[in-house]
């Protein structure tokens, strides 16, 4: 049927989930195979079954066969509320939205970004800008000494840290995620995109995104931005991209007070003329070395995949000499219930911490974000202990480690409400119970479970092994 072909067509031009470095074209064609899929998979509970077919099924025969169409399209733009619109046909009257598929229309089907044609609908949802206090004269002061714009980042810089990110949230799970990172003591990164998916604006009151961002915030996790409606640049006039980003910190500074010098462009595509528009406007240009691709694999029968390219990078690696700046979507449901279990255990089992952008990077935390409405809080969050016995680790904590950056490093809290020894001590509030180490605290305070530990001495308020 010809408008599901201009469908699929327009669905992978417009919301490929072309997560890679955009210069390796090796990566290029899987993830334009995942776009089809990506769409069809999101959108099947919530728009494709009931998308509206056309009044005009063959509507691109018509309009070849009435001559110029630009010609045409001009004409009838005053009053083009439900026909064809797009490159070769033009803008759909002021307020409609321009279809993935080309027709007019005001409905969800039609207006969500990024599918809806930016240029061509002015009710697209991407080009509503948010309420909120004007962030576009907050001087973009070069804090720090990570890269601004450029090339951008694709590695950590500190060994033993993974820093799991999340794109295009917040969404139906985020909460749910954010209790799941709370349980295992896990530091996560937002890339937050401001309009997309027919959510509504994330500074909208009505809507659920405040309190999930400022919960996000309050919590630990690091906020950065993935532009207002997660448009390609390449579609866009600078002014445009420039509100993609200005809008994005406008929603976040009215939530935050605050907004991000960190974010990541939608299907990574930045090239040069983008790196420098970025460069300007204050922006750490953040990629990643780890995709696992659950946006390809939301499915219960596929997950396994994007759990084996965890594990095929971080099985056998050493914290002591590896790091992992990882990408993860909030939006799929495999992603969050089940893939981000597996990968917490893993991370912490393999003796790594679990880290925002900013600290795997050694960026303190005020460079994270740029003041607006408030002042950038202090951030006085600590990180979980790493696990296990790698050499480096010890000397890691002892220094603070990539943690040097926050208040300290401590240890998860045993059902006692004590801290569980890390590193083999105990007492003064560090228990042996659920440690490596055995659950007698000594006479002179190390954890085993020998006779020497469990014995004459033993403290019992720090473990429950003593004899
Ligand atoms: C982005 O837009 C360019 C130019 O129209 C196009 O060639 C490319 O396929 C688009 N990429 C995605 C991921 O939509
Ligand atoms: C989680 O993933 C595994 C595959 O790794 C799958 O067998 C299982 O059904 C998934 N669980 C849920 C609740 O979807
Ligand atoms: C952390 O900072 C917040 C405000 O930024 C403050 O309310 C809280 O008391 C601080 N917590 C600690 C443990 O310092």
């Amino acid at each position: 049927m010809r408008w599901l072909d201009a469908f699929i067509l327009a669905a992978c031009a417009s919301r490929t989930a072309a997560h890679a470095d955009p210069n390796d074209p090796h990566h290029a064609l899987p993830k334009l195979a995942g776009a089809r899929r990506f769409l069809n998979e999101f959108n099947g509970q919530r728009r494709w079954q009931n998308r509206p077919r056309p009044l005009q099924e063959s509507g691109t025969e018509q309009a070849a066969a009435e001559g110029p169409v630009e010609k045409r399209a001009q004409l009838e733009e005053r009053q083009n509320t439900d026909g064809n619109c797009g490159p070769g046909y033009g803008s759909c009257a002021t307020g409609y939205c321009c279809s993935p598929e080309g027709w007019c229309g005001t409905t969800e089907d039609y207006c969500t970004s990024p599918d809806c044609q930016i240029n061509y609908g002015t009710g697209c949802d991407g080009n509503q800008k948010p309420a909120g206090v004007d962030t576009s004269t907050v001087a973009r002061t070069k804090l720090g000494k990570i890269a601004y714009g450029g090339v951008g980042i694709y590695d950590c810089v500190n060994t033993g840290d993974i820093a799991i990110t999340f794109d295009d949230g917040p969404w139906d799970y985020t909460n749910d995620l954010l209790d799941k990172l709370a349980d295992y003591q896990a530091k996560a990164t937002f890339f937050i995109t401001g309009t997309n998916l027919h959510k509504g604006q994330i500074n909208d009151p009505s809507l659920p995104w405040v309190s999930v961002i400022q919960r996000m915030a309050a919590e630990g996790h690091q906020i950065a931005s993935h532009t207002w409606s997660h448009e390609n640049y390449s579609t866009l006039t600078t002014a445009q991209y420039n509100n993609q980003i200005i809008w994005n910190e406008i929603a976040l500074n009215d939530i935050l007070g605050y907004f991000p010098t960190y974010m990541r462009p939608p299907y990574s595509i930045c090239p040069t003329a983008c790196e420098n528009q970025l460069k300007t406007l204050g922006y750490h240009v953040t990629y990643f070395d780890l995709d696992t691709e659950g946006y390809l694999n939301d499915d219960p029968t596929l997950i396994q995949n994007s759990k084996d390219i965890w594990d095929e990078a971080v099985d056998g690696s050493n914290p002591c000499q590896d790091n992992y700046l990882n990408i993860e979507h909030d939006i799929h449901y495999q992603t969050v219930y089940n893939l981000t279990d597996y990968m917490l255990a893993s991370l912490f089992s393999h003796g790594y911490r679990s880290v925002t952008v900013g600290q795997c990077l050694g960026d303190p935390p005020e460079n994270w974000y740029r003041a607006g409405s408030s002042t950038v809080p202090a951030y006085n969050f600590t990180t979980r202990a790493p696990t296990g016995t790698w050499a480096c680790l010890a000397s890691a904590t002892a220094t603070g480690g990539s943690t040097a950056t926050t208040t300290g490093v401590t240890t998860p809290t045993s059902t006692s409400g004590l801290q569980v020894s890390a590193d083999g001590t105990c007492g003064s509030g560090v228990t042996c119970d659920g440690s490596e180490y055995g659950n007698c605290c000594s006479v002179n305070s190390w954890c085993g479970a020998s006779v020497d530990y469990c014995g004459s001495g033993c403290q019992p308020a720090f473990g429950s092994g003593c004899s």
